[in-house]
């Protein structure tokens, strides 16, 4: 998909389509589509007199041309609804929306005026930021497996014109469409890692395809393997891969290095690259979307690769702890005690709770060599949080108000959002041993904020946050600008977040 901005006098070859939209009132329409299209304003002008569009919430007037405008065959008109209301979220479920729409119109070029969509919500910089970005979410499939991949529905919209109305907008309409290409390959990189299936993506290929893309985009990468592992006591990443036939890895990708000064972050992905539960086994229903336990790990990479491009004045350094969890003869068993190199010892209640096992080494870790002045992790914790929240936001927990609220901000600002879940002391009291000081799993009850407790016990940073993404790393039904399967979370989040 080809997207490229154009100021409205340019000279441009007419589009397929032409994607003009208003606020709920506004008449008559806005002088600039004169220049654009005269024959566009005139219809518009008539339709608007006529109240045969007036502009509403998911008002929707095809106009097909035939030949009479100058700037498309066929013009689409599209009502926002009440300027005041218009926001973020609703740009993109339209953009979504209008890739569909097109490719049903056969349209094969779309040309959309930006400056419409600038409201009191939103400004240039974000309306020339999120149309192209929203296209290129809502193109991807992941169909590399399907033998005719031209019966899917494919779009093939294949070029888009954005166009914009003022000239001294032209940087911002520019670099919008720059960051938005590099967000969206990262985003989409991650949504194939994770879409990969795990006889594909093990932990070894995990580590090799991380460590390439990152040595190729111009970042330092330390990839651990089993030996070193064991050499570092990593207990919790030794306790789960020892069931399976796979080793496991632990990568490290830096970004930043020149920017130390200014403290540094850290950002821990959770690495199952299969869940069975390993001997407290998962039942069979839903076991194949456990290729997604590893979305953490996927998201901080692709954040890593988008931060190489972007290049914001900060020091970043991600980990992803890569294991397989499955059941065997020299599987961890229920009961198991391991030691972390912390001195806490843990008893492995349930071996289904192995993502705590190996985050706990990954904060260790991070904490120790680094010294953040902030960790974030990622993890597809636990089936209780989409219990709680549903795929709409994921959880965030931590030990820092600050950074938490900056978090959830940024989420509603990029549309990925994050909804806080409570860390009082009292919850110690479930995950508290009696042959061990920790069990990994408690009684069931609270499991998102259990989880989370068990991993502030390994966190040795006073800023930090953790984010359960199990309910929204994955769809089961496609929506607008997500194809089914996963979704990316969380990339865009952290690179608005260290942006900032
Ligand atoms: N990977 C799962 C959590 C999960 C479940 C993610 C469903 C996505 C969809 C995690 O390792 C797990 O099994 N958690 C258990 C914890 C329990 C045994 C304490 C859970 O949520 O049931
Ligand atoms: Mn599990
Ligand atoms: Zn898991």
């Amino acid at each position: 998909m080809k997207i490229e901005a154009s100021h409205l006098t340019d000279k441009r070859k007419p589009s397929d389509l032409l994607v003009v939209a208003l606020f709920e009132g506004t008449k008559p329409p806005p002088k600039s589509l004169k220049d654009i299209d005269p024959v566009v304003y005139e219809t518009l002008s008539r339709l608007i007199q006529k109240k045969r569009f007036e502009g509403k919430s998911c008002e929707n007037v095809p106009s097909y041309g035939t030949s009479s405008y100058k700037s498309a065959n066929d013009v689409l008109f599209i009502g926002l609804g009440k300027k005041e209301a218009f926001n973020l979220p609703k740009l993109r479920r339209l953009v979504g929306n209008l890739l569909c729409q097109a490719k049903g119109q056969k349209a094969k070029s779309i040309a959309i005026i930006a400056d419409q969509f600038v409201s009191s919500k939103l400004n240039i910089n974000q309306v020339s930021e999120l149309i192209p970005e929203t296209f290129l979410l809502a193109d991807y499939r992941f169909d590399k497996y399907l033998q005719k991949k031209k019966d899917q529905p494919k779009i093939d919209v294949d070029d888009i014109t954005i166009i914009y109305e003022q000239k001294k907008n032209l940087k911002a309409v520019e670099e919008g469409l720059k960051r938005a290409q590099i967000i969206a390959e990262s985003v989409n990189f991650t949504r194939n890692l994770i879409n990969e299936p795990a006889n594909v993506i093990s932990p070894k290929v995990f580590a090799q395809k991380a460590s390439d893309a990152a040595r190729k985009a111009g970042l330092k990468v330390k990839v651990l393997e089993e030996a070193e592992i064991k050499r570092l006591n990593m207990a919790g990443v030794i306790a789960v891969a020892q069931g399976s036939a796979l080793p496991p890895r632990f990568v490290i990708i830096e970004y930043g290095a020149s920017h130390k000064n200014k403290g540094t972050v850290c950002l821990v992905g959770k690495g199952v690259c299969f869940d069975s539960g390993g001997i407290s086994i998962k039942p069979s229903k839903d076991m194949e979307k456990m290729k997604y336990d590893m979305s953490g790990a996927a998201t901080v990479t692709g954040t890593l690769l988008a931060l190489a491009k972007l290049k914001p004045a900060v020091h970043v350094v991600a980990f992803a702890p890569l294991v397989e969890n499955m059941p065997s003869g020299t599987a961890s068993r229920p009961g198991d005690i391991i030691t972390y190199k912390n001195g806490k010892s843990v008893e492995i209640i349930n071996t289904d709770a192995e993502g705590r096992l190996i985050l706990a080494d990954a904060l260790i870790y991070a904490c120790e060599h680094y010294k953040p002045k902030a960790v974030i992790d990622l993890a597809t914790l636990t089936g209780a949080v989409a219990v709680a929240l549903a795929d709409k936001c994921a959880g965030v927990m931590g030990n820092d108000q600050k950074l938490i609220d900056q978090l959830i901000k940024t989420g509603d600002v990029v549309g990925e959002r994050l909804w806080q879940l409570p860390m009082w002391e009292d919850y110690n009291e479930i995950i508290k041993g009696h042959h061990s000081d920790l069990l990994n799993a408690g009684s069931g009850y609270g499991g998102t904020i259990t989880a989370a407790k068990f991993l502030e016990a390994f966190v040795d940073c006073k800023s930090w946050a953790h984010l359960d993404i199990a309910g929204t790393a994955w769809v089961d039904s496609a929506k607008p600008f997500n194809f089914r399967g996963a979704t990316g979370y969380g990339v865009r989040l952290l690179c608005e977040f260290l942006r900032k």
